[in-house]
């Protein structure tokens, strides 16, 4: 199986400006020496709470968003090294659904406008039958002809969600990226849009890297796991063995409880130069304290955590 993407320690810190609030400026690691790879045909999802640094990693990979350091490597091109005007032909190869499908179609185009525009773009047909071209996708999606010339809010979350896959499948490309895709839809809707994605994929050969902050959603979508704590990976492999066998004490707690809450629980203070999962860990020992543990293991399964590698 051939690769479509290799990720080599992507890092990107953001910067929070002084405020009346506070006198220093702080920063926050939003993504830290993230490496990972999606092979041809396959779905790696990536699972973590709120400000772990999915979106992030989502928007660096696609270059909607420059990352500090690191590499992407896409079809064997070395993205960081194009400039913007060598980048632009490639990005009908990669494309992005985000979470709500509301505020990224806009409100005031109709439905044949939001899915001709990249068609058009990139010029994949000409004028005369792009109308057709957009049906035929549109259909794909399991929306009919009356569709074509709706506005976004004549329209439910789901087939909004839908227009919105349309529109990034639409050029064909062999990398999509879905960044909580499901999350702002009804748990009934949620099924219907997640068995379109394993549709699409698999009649048009994607790679996904699918987002949510949901196990089950994860476990249903993809081959492989990611799990991200604060920028960092702490767990990865295929996901049977994940799901089967976790090993580091986060993805145990995501698999018992499914967390949801945004901000910070108690006892989860940052300690320089520790375990990134040190002040929440209830295993933590005396080294956990002093060193950051690497990600260690087989291509199956990789866990950074001392209890558990052979270090
Ligand atoms: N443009 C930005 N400026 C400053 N900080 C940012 C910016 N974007 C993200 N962050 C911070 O980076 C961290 C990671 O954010 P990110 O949005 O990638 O997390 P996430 O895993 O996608 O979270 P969610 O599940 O809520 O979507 C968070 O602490 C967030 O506050
Ligand atoms: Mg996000």
């Amino acid at each position: 199986m051939g690769e479509v993407l290799s990720v080599r320690e992507l890092s990107k810190t953001y910067e929070l400006k002084k405020s009346v609030f506070s006198i220093r400026s702080s920063k926050i690691r939003a993504l830290d020496k993230v490496s990972l790879k999606v092979n041809e045909h396959e779905t790696l999802g990536i699972v973590g709470e709120s400000g772990s640094g999915k979106s992030t990693l989502a928007r660096c990979v696609l270059l909607l968003e420059r990352p500090d350091l690191g590499e992407i490597h896409f079809c064997g091109v070395d993205l960081l090294k194009l400039k913007e005007k060598e980048l632009k032909p490639l990005r009908r190869w990669m494309q992005i659904v985000f979470q709500d499908p509301y505020s990224s179609l806009n409100p005031r185009k109709r439905v044949i406008d939001i899915v001709s525009e990249p068609i058009l773009n990139f010029n994949l047909v000409d004028k005369g039958t792009v109308r057709e071209k957009v049906k035929d996708i549109l259909l794909s999606v399991g929306l009919d002809e009356s569709f074509v010339d709706k506005y976004p809010h004549e329209m439910s979350g789901g087939q909004r969600q839908r227009v919105a896959i349309a529109r990034a499948i639409c050029t064909e490309p062999s990398l999509l990226v879905a960044d909580e895709p499901v999350s702002s839809l009804d748990v009934s809707i949620q099924a219907q849009i997640l068995s379109l994605f394993l549709k699409i994929k698999e009649e048009r050969k994607l790679s996904m890297i699918f987002i949510s902050h949901d196990l089950n959603v994860i476990r249903f979508i993809s081959e492989r796991v990611m799990v991200m704590f604060k920028g960092k990976i702490v767990e990865e492999g295929e996901k049977e063995e994940i799901f089967s066998n976790p090993l580091h004490p986060y993805t145990r707690l995501l698999l018992d409880y499914s967390i949801r809450g945004r901000g910070r629980i108690r006892g989860d203070e940052d300690k320089e130069g520790a375990c990134v999962y040190y002040g929440r860990c209830e295993w933590r020992g005396k080294r956990c304290a002093n060193e950051a543990p690497l990600l260690y293991g087989t291509e199956n399964h990789r866990v950074a955590c001392f209890l558990e590698g052979t270090y």
